[in-house]
């Protein structure tokens, strides 16, 4: 990695990827990251530009680090197939996007699976969750490890405040059959979409409501286009943090264990301080104008009910015991 780049190289780059990207010295291993988030404050943008300054650090000379953010690279559509074709070395899509490779990593997606996201860290570092990041090694991708990112809660265009206030209306999701049955037993309809759409959908009235987490409704300004968020934390938003078995294949054994290892250390570094992120862009849309509506007990407990029967829905294909061990997790 060259020290510094010119004025308009930089200026370049920081339109076309991330302003953290150097150029790269011939003979170095060229490793892209793409990912589809944005803003400075957001946990994976934090922990992708930590892996690249990590990277571009200590294994200066032999590997460089670019960072594509805010799907300049690839969307949510092609990042797949693209690191499947070598196109980029390095992903971290939500694990709400691989229904098309496997059915497993669906007990993610479940309705109030988890209780918070220390609970979905505890079910990541168990067995069950561990052999998860295993469960696409016939496609050829390879699981580094999880990232959390944050409950999830809904917005809409009206106010929320229990399911049936949500019926009629139609909300985004991501590409997960799960997600998709849940918005169904709202009585609402889910509409699946990249999620570089979801704010010009959200203002032309495309659809009504999403659903993310406090990082992605600020730091993509849903919250400016819709009439506020309620805080159901009905679901995780969590990342495969991921690169191809061809990539680690070309890289000779001492750079591909130093490579793994640090992708381990950010793992572990990104799961400490994601609650912190999560919090402070909480207090961004509050600061910002927005409106967050927090749920009575017996308000949540009507959320909970209402979704319910997704659970058993997604059974056979999740698998019993993963849902099991995710539960007690
Ligand atoms: C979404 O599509 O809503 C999220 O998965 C985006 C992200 O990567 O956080």
């Amino acid at each position: 990695m060259k020290k510094l780049i010119g004025a308009a190289g930089a200026l370049t780059l920081a339109v076309a990827a991330a302003s953290a990207n150097a150029a790269c010295d011939s003979g170095e291993v060229v490793v892209k990251l793409s990912h589809v988030t944005g803003g400075t404050t957001h946990p994976k943008v934090v922990a992708a530009n930590n892996f690249a300054e990590r990277v571009n650090s200590e294994l200066n000379g032999r590997m460089c680090m670019e960072v594509y953010p805010n799907s300049t690279l690839f969307g949510d559509s092609k990042e797949l197939e693209a690191l499947l074709l070598g196109d980029v070395q390095v992903l971290a899509p939500s694990l709400s996007k691989f229904g098309s490779y496997t059915k497993r990593l669906g007990v993610f997606d479940l309705p109030f699976i988890f209780e918070d996201m220390d609970a979905a860290i505890r079910f990541t570092n168990s067995a069950t969750g561990k052999d998860l990041l295993n469960s696409m090694n016939d496609v050829g991708f390879v699981g580094l490890g999880y990232w959390m990112s944050g409950m999830k809660y809904f917005s809409a265009n009206k106010p929320l405040n229990v399911p049936t206030d949500a019926a009629g209306l139609k909300f985004r999701v991501q590409t997960s059959d799960v997600a998709k049955a849940m918005i169904a037993a709202m009585g609402a309809s889910p509409q699946p979409m990249a999620f570089s759409e979801v704010y010009g959908a959200l203002q032309t009235g495309v659809v009504d409501g999403q659903e993310n987490t406090w990082s992605n409704i600020y730091t993509k300004k849903f919250f400016e286009v819709q009439d506020g968020v309620t805080q159901t934390s009905h679901q995780l938003l969590a990342y495969f943090f991921m690169t191809s078995q061809d990539f680690l294949d070309s890289l000779d054994a001492d750079l591909r264990a130093e490579f793994l290892a640090i992708a381990d250390d950010v793992t572990q570094q990104a799961n400490l301080v994601v609650k912190e992120k999560e919090e402070t862009n909480r207090a961004n849309i509050l600061k910002a104008g927005g409106t967050i509506r927090e749920l009575t007990p017996e308000q949540r407990a009507e959320w909970v009910e209402a979704m319910k029967p997704v659970w058993k829905q997604f059974e056979d294909e999740i698998g019993a015991d993963v849902i099991k061990a995710a539960a007690g997790a």
